[in-house]
């Protein structure tokens, strides 16, 4: 089996940073990072989800963001995969989407509200906006009846309205029924493999064909805005999801016609050698009999030799040495940039037009073509262009985003199934209000204490609950209450009735909206009474 290594992002340098605000989630706790969709996910240490799983840290886009919401400026976004496409769309005034999807499992949450938000406001922004609910994986995975999931659908809905999706520009559905979803699913599926599910996932033998197509449905969920035209599409979610989206990713990618590299001669590049090769090409003055048309024998002795400290190339010996063996077995083959369309998948009839329309100078080979007055990006454009005309899709590679899971209320993991831990956007105004007075606090063991070295913001889940929500997009208030807590100023009985009053008025104001949204909500082609019939999953 041969891997695409294409889709592996480049790491970033990066620097250390200190979160002011909004970086309690998880400052404590098990050394673990765990990116399991199904399982508990904590995260302590939003570091690792860099090194190991390279995800980029968001503050590097946040400047090209044109007027960031505030979970992006206070950091509660803190992650993303290839974000700046999508961030060119809105400063361009291009087309791009946004999509995510909630498992109706129980009552939507503080936690869900995050997602809400990221996606109202990139529709905001101009993007086509798409909310689904889950439902296939809630069945398969989670266990729900069609009953319960009826239910939650609809209250996952109403807060998404509420909260001022417009679902007249914007797209709602469940996945069961959506048929062009469905059909999606099943052309993806054919280039998912099991063996992947195993490595990604942990499926294994047990693991039932139901779940197995709801992990290709949420492929097809996260592909689903690009049917009617390629777009830089975002998909907000917590890091659980990473798994997925590097699956998406991987999928877009196998499943284009063409793959465009670039050469220097007839034999392939591994990316590693690629740069080594283009500085023999670059030094070509220096070894080449006729330095118009440079041989890859003489660049190779010439690399071969190079001292690559003072020529300033960073590279293993052991990528010199592959490099300099493939560059000597082509001996007085002309070395010769060039841009390559390799044939994935392409139909006959796609490389047939696709060699036709290169312009200039061009070679044809078996499995692919090369252009030589052809730049990378005008060979990328022209490959999607072939594909989508010969019944491709031409997908670009999904982004997403990645916000900081909210500790729990009661300290620890905030979690759907315990309710002191989290606040439902269904609770009574009262209850929330109770809630937050019972929340565990960073607060000092006594007044004096606190006034004396002020209190702990950044493990302090009240605190978290103003920069996540109630301070809207107030930062200046946001601000207020951490160097205030800091400094001591605050104390936490107080801090704990504001917030909770805050709280209240929202849950008042939220729940009322979702009334007037019941309305709206009936008035959508989306089936919120599916009948359906069948046993539930029991999670493998
Ligand atoms: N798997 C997601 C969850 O557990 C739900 C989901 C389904 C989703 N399809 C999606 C999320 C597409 C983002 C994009 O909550
Ligand atoms: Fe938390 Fe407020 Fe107490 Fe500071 S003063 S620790 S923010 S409850």
């Amino acid at each position: 089996m041969t891997r695409d290594t294409d889709d592996i992002d480049d790491e970033e340098p990066r620097e250390e940073r200190t979160v002011p605000d909004g970086g309690a989630a998880g400052a404590e706790g098990a050394d673990d990072v765990a990116l399991d969709p199904w399982g508990s996910s904590t995260v302590s240490d939003y570091r690792k989800l860099f090194d190991e799983f390279g995800i980029e840290e968001f503050d590097a886009v946040l400047p090209e963001v044109p007027n960031p919401h505030y979970l992006m400026r206070r950091g509660v976004i803190f992650g993303h995969r290839d974000y700046r496409p999508v961030a060119e769309a809105m400063r361009e005034g291009d087309e791009f989407a946004v999509l995510s999807g909630f498992m109706p499992t129980g009552d939507p949450h503080i936690g869900h509200k995050l997602v809400f938000d990221e996606i109202i406001w990139h529709q905001e922004q101009g993007g086509d906006a798409y909310g689904l609910i889950a439902d296939l994986e809630a069945h398969s995975a989670r266990g729900m009846t069609w009953d319960e999931i009826d239910e939650h659908a609809r209250d996952y809905l109403l807060s998404l309205l509420a909260l001022g999706f417009d679902a007249e520009d914007g797209e709602l559905y469940r996945q069961s029924d959506n048929r062009e979803l469905q059909d999606l699913a099943f052309e993806l599926g054919s280039k998912a493999r099991f063996a992947e599910f195993e490595s990604i996932y942990g499926f294994d033998g047990e693991t039932s064909v139901s779940h197995m197509q709801s992990v290709v449905t949420q492929m097809a969920d996260i592909l689903y805005p690009q049917l009617d035209g390629p777009k830089p599409t975002v998909i907000p979610v917590g890091p659980d999801q990473d798994p997925h989206m590097r699956l998406a990713r991987d999928l877009a990618t196998k499943m284009r016609y063409f793959k465009i590299t670039e050469a220097y001669a007839s034999f392939e590049l591994r990316d590693a050698e690629r740069p080594l090769v283009a500085r023999a090409y670059d030094a070509r003055e220096e070894y080449a009999e006729d330095p118009e048309t440079p041989r890859c024998g003489e660049a190779g002795e010439w690399l071969a030799s190079v001292d690559l400290d003072s020529a300033g190339i960073v590279a293993a010996e052991s990528v010199r040495e592959s490099a300099v063996e493939k560059l000597e077995n082509a001996g007085m083959e002309p070395l010769r940039p060039r841009v390559r369309f390799l044939d994935r998948n392409a139909t006959e009839g796609a490389f047939e037009t696709l060699v036709e329309e290169i312009e200039g100078e061009k070679r044809r080979y078996d499995e692919h073509v090369d252009a030589f007055d052809l730049d990378r990006e005008a060979a990328e454009d022209l490959a999607r262009a072939v594909e989508i005309d010969h019944d491709g899709y031409g997908f670009i590679a999904p982004s997403s985003i990645y916000h900081r899971f909210m500790t729990g209320l009661t300290g620890g993991k905030m979690s759907s199934s315990v309710p002191a831990s989290h606040i439902s956007l269904l609770d009574a105004p009262e209850d929330g209000y109770d809630k937050v007075k019972s929340a565990t606090t960073g607060g000092r063991e006594t007044a004096e204490l606190q006034r004396e070295l002020g209190g702990e913001a950044d493990k302090c889940p009240v605190y978290e609950l103003y920069a996540y929500l109630l301070a809207g997009d107030d930062d200046t208030f946001a601000k207020e209450v951490y160097d205030e807590c800091v400094g001591g100023e605050r104390l936490c009985g107080g801090c704990k009735e504001q917030a909770a009053e805050l709280m209240r008025e929202f849950l008042e104001e939220h729940q009322e909206k979702r009334e007037e949204a019941a309305e709206l909500l009936d008035d959508l082609d989306i089936d919120l009474d599916a009948a359906r019939r069948g046993v539930a999953g029991d999670g493998e």
